[in-house]
């Protein structure tokens, strides 16, 4: 249909927020800037890569979060680094970025492997597990220990978890949000405040344990090394940065949020993956037993585990939990030949990007070979970089990128040491909610020799 700027246009709400994966499909047959309309807001989905470089790269300061992505942001945290614009959120990410140097990853692979071990060495041979709520669990361990130096039983767990579904479930009436009055109390947006009082409490504990905004617990000096909370703290005190009490809230909140639950579902995909290609496994297994052996793997062990490398990269671009991107131009502008007006929501679309076959041969089998030394120089010759983005790009890209890429290595590769799974569940049942959601994956358990 012609539309005002030129762009191919389709749209709805219902459709969008009903099946997502396949509202996107039919968006995508209609060229590589499509208009639509959903979400009381003008969407534009990007599906060219050329231009998901320019907004995210070469031309970030022309673009921001903008209101789409806001709306989210209110939900969660708006102050936290993955909301804030920006000189804040550079002074944050900058007072932030040496909790995740090479270094400080390196300091945490311990913590990855322990508590990846302790999870498989309690499942029983035979047991039937759910893998999106254990390794929820993983992850909200091992972030709060590796980057909080806390300790978070199953009950803070509950609290975190509960929060995180609360929010995925406003999310799913996003589309509903801009028609209903917002006065009207549901049961959605009751569990949501109620979740959010219990995650304020639980906030207001942790930031207590550790005396924050207790000018003499402040300093923390004889902590062994600064963690993610002690420079959040820091930076608090410090002049200038713009982070004060709430907003050391809102920073733990959002990496509460953006660490757990994103490589909770990667790992999910990653083993569900493995359970339906035998011949995968046998490759995996290969390679630990020549890299790892009888042991446990170290961080020594991430640079020879290649082939576990390409597992996890390709899970990602199959599945990758943020399976879209929102931006919005700070003016009206111009992008792949058509006007953008101001307002506009643009849609860098992950999922559909990283499964187009002009990028990918076979785009949607799981072929960690495709990452290997030869196959990809090959590929890549004709690939736009930004086929491939599971982690954004550009200044805003994941801060906790390197920490994910190896605590998923070293997860899939304590696991496959201890256990096989079983597929129980066959089919997923995907559908775009606060991440690429696959629905309940169950797996039967073999104890490995
Ligand atoms: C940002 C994906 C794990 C913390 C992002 C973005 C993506 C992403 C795509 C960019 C969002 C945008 O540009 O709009 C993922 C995936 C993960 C993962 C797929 C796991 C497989 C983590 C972890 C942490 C983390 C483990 C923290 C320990 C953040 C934060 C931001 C962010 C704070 C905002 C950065 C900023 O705006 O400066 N993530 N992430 N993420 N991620 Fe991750």
């Amino acid at each position: 249909l012609p539309h005002r700027s030129g762009l191919p246009v389709v749209g709805s709400t219902v459709a969008a927020s009903r099946d997502g994966v396949a509202f996107t499909e039919r968006v995508a047959s209609r060229g590589d800037l499509v208009s639509y309309n959903a979400f009381g807001t003008e969407m534009v989905a990007v599906f060219d890569p050329e231009v998901v470089e320019t907004v995210l790269v070469s031309e970030s300061d022309a673009f921001e979060k903008g209101e789409f992505e806001m709306a989210f942001g209110d939900l969660v945290a708006p102050d936290g680094l993955a909301f804030a614009e920006g000189e804040r959120w550079r002074r944050q990410r900058t007072a932030l970025q040496s909790a995740f140097t090479p270094d400080e990853i390196r300091g945490y692979a311990d913590e990855m492997v322990a508590n990846a071990a302790a999870m498989a060495d309690e499942w029983a041979d035979g047991e039937t597990v759910e893998l999106g709520d254990a390794f929820a669990t993983l992850t909200l361990r091992i972030l709060t220990r590796a980057l909080f130096d806390l300790d978070f039983d199953a009950e803070r767990g509950a609290v975190v978890r509960e929060a995180t579904e609360a929010i995925g479930a406003m999310m799913d009436r996003f589309g509903l949000l801009s028609v209903l009055p917002e006065w009207v109390p549901t049961p959605t947006e009751r569990r949501y405040d109620r979740a959010m009082a219990d995650l304020d409490a639980l906030v207001e504990d942790l930031m207590a344990e550790r005396e924050v905004g207790n000018a003499e617990g402040a300093g923390d000096a004889d902590r062994e090394r600064d963690d993610l909370l002690s420079l959040l703290v820091a930076a608090a005190d410090a002049e200038g940065t713009g982070m004060d009490r709430d907003a050391v809230r809102d920073q733990l909140v959002t990496f509460l949020f953006a660490g757990h639950e994103t490589t909770a579902t990667a790992l999910t995909y990653a083993c569900w993956l493995l359970a339906g290609s035998p011949e995968v496994r046998r490759r995996l297994d290969a390679e630990l037993d020549s890299v790892v052996g009888d042991r446990d793997p170290t961080v020594a062990d991430v640079p020879n585990l290649e082939y576990t490398e390409q597992v996890v990269k390709e899970a990602l671009r199959l599945y990758p939990p943020v399976y879209a991107l929102y931006r919005e131009p700070r003016e009206a502008t111009v992008l792949g030949g058509y006007r953008i007006p101001e307002g506009t929501t643009l849609q860098l679309a992950t999922y559909t990007i990283q499964r187009d076959d002009r990028w990918w041969d076979a785009p949607d089998e799981f072929r960690p070979e495709r990452w290997g030394g030869e196959a990809q120089g090959a590929a890549n010759s004709d690939r736009p970089e930004y086929a491939y983005f599971p982690f954004g790009g550009g200044p805003r890209h994941c801060i906790g990128m390197r920490f994910a890429a190896t605590e998923l290595q070293l997860a899939v590769a304590t696991l496959a040491r201890r256990v096989e799974f079983e597929r129980v569940t066959e089919n997923l049942d995907l559908s775009m909610g606060l991440t690429l959601d696959p629905g309940p994956v169950e797996v039967r358990i073999r104890k490995r020799g």
